[in-house]
């Protein structure tokens, strides 16, 4: 008989559970979904009335929520009772990397995953298919379903309940700040497993508003590993032309050309290819790391260290930037004014985890230098948060509380700056009145475009001195 959903539980209210659940709420009114957490805060902003609040911006999501929350879409702290009522569980928790013990450094850290599985075993009622949304080291489905068999729960329970799991995997391929665009239209959805019914189940859902031909169904494991290798595949692209933007500064030839002309062709394909301060966010270093591992994990010493590569360039991308804008303001910045422009990882999400701004601030701070910060999305809370975090982790040894000020508005950053820096491709960015600008700073003042998006003409022609991510800038 065909497996209907009616009522999904999704452990973790983050980035990926809130949009995701969102999505399948507004296309499946039929389905009660209820998206859980254990972070009380995050729950109560997900349920704030004044939707300028909920705790992920992404542009669209704001409607759907208003649409769908309270009507068939949910959210909550209250974990084991939504685990007790749901057909189907999505797991959709942090897995960073795991900072101590084995593998420290490069395995994922799995215990919210172990966690949630634990609950999943203790409460869940009658036939569950969990769903492993989470990006997940291949083979993690084989110990999820260990601890849903054989977890230390009430055995009379479980066999007066007469308990039974399946477990697929439905790795999430969305990207911040076109989440939603992401999820109503994806390049495909794929679902790993080995029990036919519940493929069938969650097909069901997704056929709701995608079309069957995107619909990709395969074993547990190239699933898992399918999520890995793409992200992989995707930071490789931004190491590699990050690489030659280094090469077009030295030669004469310039990166957006350069991309634009191999993007022409088909094999290569023109998305994906833009130069900038090294890539963030919270899962592309943490996913070639975990790549990484189970390469060195299965002997494959060759492959690991071909990945390795791709985290190197990022991180000498992000140091030569910081080194360009010391050697540029006369090789030293002490007590010098620098605006950066930007904090959060890519525009259009007030997210910071791993943003190239953190590390390049942080060198930027460590060379003396006052940082007046502006971004249109991250808090003044998130920024102060991430660079005393440097802090407390003593990565950094400068008085931040001194050195930094995190500003409302763009003029209050550059007001009396040496140096503008733009970290992040903000649309306001692009549209800056440089006339204006240029009379509010000293001189000799300075434009830093790593994302390659100013009016630098315009910059220069009010005596802006500009430096731009891969083109020669002596002749420019
Ligand atoms: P997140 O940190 O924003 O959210 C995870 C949430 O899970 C947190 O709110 C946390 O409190 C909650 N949580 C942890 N343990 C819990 C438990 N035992 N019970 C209930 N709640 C619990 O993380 P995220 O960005 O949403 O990422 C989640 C997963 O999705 C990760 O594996 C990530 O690699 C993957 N992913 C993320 C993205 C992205 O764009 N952020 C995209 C695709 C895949
Ligand atoms: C990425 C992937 O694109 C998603 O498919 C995946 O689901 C997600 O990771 C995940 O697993 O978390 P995300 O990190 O949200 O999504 O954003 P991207 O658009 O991929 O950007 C990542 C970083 O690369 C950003 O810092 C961005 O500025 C940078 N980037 C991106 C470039 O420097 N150049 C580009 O051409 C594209």
């Amino acid at each position: 008989m065909e497996c209907q959903i009616k009522n999904i539980c999704c452990i973790g209210a983050g980035y990926v559970g809130g949009p995701t659940m969102a999505v399948i709420a507004q296309k499946c009114p039929h389905i009660q979904v209820n998206v859980v957490d254990i972070n009380r805060e995050r729950i109560r902003n997900w349920n704030e009335k004044d939707l300028e609040r909920l705790p992920i911006y992404e542009p669209g999501l704001k409607k759907i929520i208003e649409e769908c929350r309270g009507e068939n879409l949910h959210f909550s702290n209250e974990v084991e009772k939504n685990i007790e009522t749901a057909d189907m569980i999505f797991i959709s928790v942090n897995t960073p990397t795991k900072k101590k013990g084995i593998g420290a450094g490069q395995a994922s850290d799995l215990k919210w995953i172990e966690a949630s599985a634990r609950k999943i075993a203790e409460y869940a009622n009658g036939k569950t298919i969990v769903v492993e949304k989470s990006t997940l080291p291949v083979k993690t489905a084989e110990v999820i379903k260990n601890i849903l068999e054989f977890s230390n729960v009430d055995q009379t329970k479980y066999k007066t309940q007469s308990k039974s799991f399946t477990v697929l995997s439905n790795p999430e391929f969305l990207s911040e700040g076109t989440a939603i665009k992401d999820l109503e239209n994806p390049d495909r959805v794929l679902i790993g497993g080995d029990n036919e019914e519940s493929i069938k189940a969650l097909v069901n859902i997704y056929l709701n508003w995608v079309d069957e031909t995107k619909i990709l169904t395969t074993d547990l494991w190239s699933s898992e590993l399918s999520k890995l290798t793409a992200n992989a595949f995707l930071a490789q692209r931004i190491s590699s032309i990050n690489s030659i933007s280094a090469l077009c500064e030295s030669t004469g030839a310039d990166i957006n050309d350069v991309a634009t002309a191999i993007g022409a062709d088909k094999r290569i394909g023109s998305h994906f290819l833009q130069s900038g301060p090294g890539f963030g966010g919270s899962c592309f270093k943490k996913d070639i790391l975990n790549l990484i591992y189970i390469c060195n994990h299965y002997g494959l010493n060759h492959v690991s260290s071909y990945w390795i590569q791709v985290l190197e360039i990022n991180n000498w991308q992000k140091k030569r930037i910081s080194n360009i804008v010391v050697n540029k303001l006369f090789g030293t910045i002490s007590g010098k004014k620098i605006a950066v422009l930007g904090f959060a990882f890519k525009a259009n999400t007030n997210d910071t985890r791993e943003s190239a701004a953190i590390d390049i601030c942080k060198d930027l701070i460590e060379e003396g230098a006052n940082l007046n910060i502006y971004d249109p999305k991250v808090s003044l809370s998130q920024i102060e948060n991430d660079l005393f975090t440097l802090k407390t982790n003593n990565q950094i040894n400068y008085p931040i509380e001194s050195t930094v000020t995190i500003c409302k508005l763009i003029i209050e950053a550059i007001k009396d700056s040496d140096a503008i820096i733009v970290l992040t491709e903000w649309e306001e960015f692009k549209h800056l009145n440089w006339e204006e600008i240029s009379s509010l700073m000293r001189k000799p003042s300075w434009l830093f475009d790593t994302r390659s998006i100013c009016d630098l003409k315009k910059a220069k022609s009010y005596g802006i001195n500009v430096w731009r991510v891969g083109m020669d800038n002596e002749k420019n």
